[in-house]
């Protein structure tokens, strides 16, 4: 039922002499898990979660970072326990069985994918107030997807496609790119508290919980705390940057730990300081449903050239996250293509740029077309959807290995494995059910679409299925 596990001796070669040099500590691993998690969740979904919680979109962000510092502490310890590439699919595989590691894979596909989406029409957002404040006009049709009256949304799909045509050139993320958008993310992010919060006005904050706390449904719109935290979930993902650089890490024991806590920490206080700044400076309600918020409260403020620069920080490092999932995206098809579980023509890497070109092509379009025509909350709830189901196997992966395999060699050891693991399942269980329920219902019929690929096509070529049988035989 559960389908054949991976061994862990298939997962990793642990003899072998390939290891990567020794040169990360904490502050570089901070550096990384920031500049991977910090984008359009807290530079446009901010608004979406003020609409849903009002102010107490401040408390939506700390309770969604606590439940991400639970699952992150579970992924590093897997990620050291398993360093083979698929992530939370890879450990699914060894801990759980084919089945499970399916439905997880199938939920990274959703993770990896729609996250890009979100992130382009996110970008499209700040690009577009941008070029409009200069006083130029652009036709709407142009602009926004169908369900915004608009025709396409063609900046999303453009940039969608540009970085899908650097990723099939073979283009990675450099380190030292990467702390050069790190500075200007977290720049922008301080000039916007620094102007903001001088304007706190006590009485926007009041009443603070205007919805109360638990999700609740009315007319297919989810209101309050938890069904904020269910939306902002999305600005803490990416991390397991931090958790597969394992390897690279001085003192992984420590640095990890460190590295791991140590971002999301500075992710969840940077949220909670923007998020302060933003719901007190204005009433939430004229944060809601703006695609650039940010931009807004300053304009609002008065302070029309700093909107500008925001705009311009999230026009420019916005596309680096896109990079890294859509990256992401293209592993976990690989390796599930790899596994015999996709067509294998999937798998193809281009000799020339060493990179799988026709997944990646796949994906991008898949991702530009997405972009193009869905509103961002409800791509971003899908791609939450995916990561919550994604992070609860982590969650019970990390436990499971425990039991099953207790010595074996972890460069890093989650502190208090089996609460920590609870934690993970339960808190992104919560949070999974206050997501509204028309995304839940699309969910489960992208998981029923996937089982039956599974049960029709996968099964049947599964490489360690097929290496079950033969052993059986
Ligand atoms: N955490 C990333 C973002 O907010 C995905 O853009």
């Amino acid at each position: 039922m559960l389908g054949p596990r991976k061994s862990l001796e298939s997962l990793a070669n642990r003899t072998s002499g390939h290891s990567l040099a020794k040169t990360l500590s904490w502050p570089h691993l901070i550096a990384l898990g920031v500049g991977a998690i910090v984008g359009t969740g807290i530079y446009t979904l901010t608004g979406v979660g003020a609409e849903r919680a009002g102010p107490a979109v401040i408390l939506a962000f700390a309770i969604a970072g606590a439940v991400c510092a639970c699952a992150a502490l579970a992924y590093a310890e897997m990620a050291t326990l398993i360093p083979a590439a698929g992530s939370a699919y890879t450990f699914s595989y060894a801990a759980m069985g084919e089945t499970i590691a399916w439905v997880v894979g199938w939920s990274l596909i959703l993770e990896y994918s729609l996250a890009c989406s979100t992130v382009a029409v996110g970008w499209s957002g700040y690009l577009v107030g941008w070029i409009q404040s200069a006083g130029i006009a652009l036709p709407h049709a142009l602009l926004a997807g169908p369900y915004d009256d608009g025709l396409v949304n063609l900046p999303a799909v453009l940039v969608a496609l540009a970085i899908m045509g650097m990723l099939m050139a073979g283009t990675r993320e450099s380190a030292t790119l990467n702390i050069v958008l790190v500075v200007i993310k977290l720049a922008a992010l301080s000039v916007f508290v620094a102007i903001a919060l001088p304007h706190f006005q006590s009485a926007n904050l009041d009443p603070f919980m205007p919805y109360g706390f638990a999700s609740t449904e009315n007319g297919g719109e989810k209101r309050g705390v938890m069904a904020a935290a269910a939306i902002v979930f999305f600005a803490f993902y990416g991390f397991d940057a931090v958790a597969t650089s394992a390897e690279e890490a001085k003192n992984p024991g420590r640095d990890l730990t460190i590295g791991i806590v140590g971002s999301m920490l500075v992710c969840t206080a940077i949220y909670m300081g923007v998020a302060i700044a933003a719901v007190g400076a204005l009433p939430f309600l004229d944060l809601a449903n703006s695609p650039e918020p940010l931009a807004l409260v300053l304009r609002d403020l008065g302070q029309p050239f700093a909107a500008h620069l925001i705009a311009l920080a999230a026009v420019i490092a916005l596309p680096s996250v896109i990079l890294v999932m859509m990256y992401g995206q293209s592993r976990v098809f690989f390796v599930m293509a790899r596994d015999g579980l996709l067509p294998g023509w999937l798998a193809h890497i281009n000799p020339r740029t060493g990179a799988p070109a026709r997944i990646t092509l796949i994906t991008g379009v898949s991702i530009a077309a997405v972009a193009g025509i869905f509103p961002l909350d409800k791509i971003a709830e899908m791609a939450n959807a995916g990561t919550l189901v994604a992070f609860i196997a982590v969650g019970a992966s990390l436990m499971i290995m425990r039991r099953r395999a207790p010595h074996l060699p972890r460069l890093f050891r989650c502190p208090q494995p089996y609460v920590v693991g609870t934690l993970a399942i339960l808190g992104c269980t919560y949070l999974l059910l206050s997501l509204p329920s028309d995304t839940l219902i699309r969910f489960g019929k992208w998981n029923a679409i996937g089982l039956a690929f599974y049960v029709f096509y996968s099964r049947s070529r599964s490489h360690a299925g097929k290496e079950q049988a033969a052993a059986k035989s």
